[in-house]
């Protein structure tokens, strides 16, 4: 995978939006419905961590209805990145072109996918980005705002990654990017999932492009940003990013 200049992008391939769930009942239907009217060609995975309030039955039931919705029924909750990366070998596995990554609860528009897609003709992968111009989040509370601005700035400056949204998950990848980025040894388990596959996009020579989105608050259900979100993304950041300071001083190439 070489630079934007260098790479002739090929056709994109069917793609598959995975959208990972963890006590999602009151989002589920409505998010997969609008999936599907916004993108009919595509499929739909639901990648659910047994949620106790039954999301994963009524995923059941969607998929019963449409053969383009599928659900990878997994044990318990393992955080966001566990679900993604079981999605990912899925996909993968069952030959699709395109792999999508989106929240179940609305925070990422239906509606805004084939913006995505379409800029991945030219990409390796594309970013829904809240922090480039045109860009917006709505309804989220100032302190929620100043410590995911806070949390991407930490990451791009720490990492040196060129990009304002390096936490949002919003995202579409080619196969070839995915199969690039080494993700038999990804360990990340929360949100900074988002961050190690930026970075490791960037690593690999890819060509990230981030589009504007507009993230819009959850009316239903609760986030499951914690605590222990937040503190493993800090130390998992900042072992990387002086990680790779410290291999670059004592002149070892590392990844
Ligand atoms: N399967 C599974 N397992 N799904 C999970 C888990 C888990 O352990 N934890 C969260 N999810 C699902 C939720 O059900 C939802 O569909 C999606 O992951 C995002 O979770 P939210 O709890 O709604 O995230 P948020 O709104 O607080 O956070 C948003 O911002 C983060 C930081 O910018 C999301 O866009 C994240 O992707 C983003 O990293
Ligand atoms: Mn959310």
């Amino acid at each position: 995978m070489k630079d934007g200049g260098g790479r002739q992008f090929g056709p994109l391939g069917t793609a598959l939006v995975i959208i990972p769930t963890y006590n999602e009942a009151e989002n589920i239907k409505s998010i997969v419905a609008r999936v599907r009217a916004s993108v009919p060609e595509a499929h739909v995975l639901v990648a659910d961590d047994n949620s106790p309030d039954g999301t994963g039955k009524l995923a059941d039931e969607l998929a019963a209805a449409d053969d383009q919705v599928r659900v990878l029924h997994r044990q318990g909750k393992e955080g966001l990145g566990a679900a993604y990366l079981a999605g990912f070998r899925w996909g993968l596995e069952h030959g699709y072109g395109v792999l999508v990554e989106m929240d179940a609860d609305g925070s990422h528009q239906p509606e805004e996918l084939p913006r995505l897609l379409t800029a991945l003709k030219g990409a390796d992968l594309v970013l829904g980005s809240r922090w480039v111009p045109g860009g917006r989040v709505v309804n989220w509370p100032r302190s929620r705002e100043f410590l995911s601005r806070g949390g991407s700035t930490y990451s791009r400056l720490l990492l040196d990654v060129p990009i304002r949204d390096v936490t949002g998950g919003f995202r579409a990848f080619r196969r070839e990017t995915l199969e690039g980025l080494g993700l038999a040894d990804v360990s990340s388990q929360g949100y900074c999932f988002q961050v190690d596959l930026a970075r490791r996009a960037v690593k690999a020579g890819c060509h990230v492009v981030e589009v504007p989105i507009t993230f819009v608050e959850r009316e239903l259900g609760d986030s499951k940003m914690s605590r222990d979100i937040v503190v493993e993304a800090l130390w998992r950041v900042t072992a990387w990013g002086v990680g790779e300071r410290v291999g670059r001083v004592i002149g070892r190439k590392r990844r």
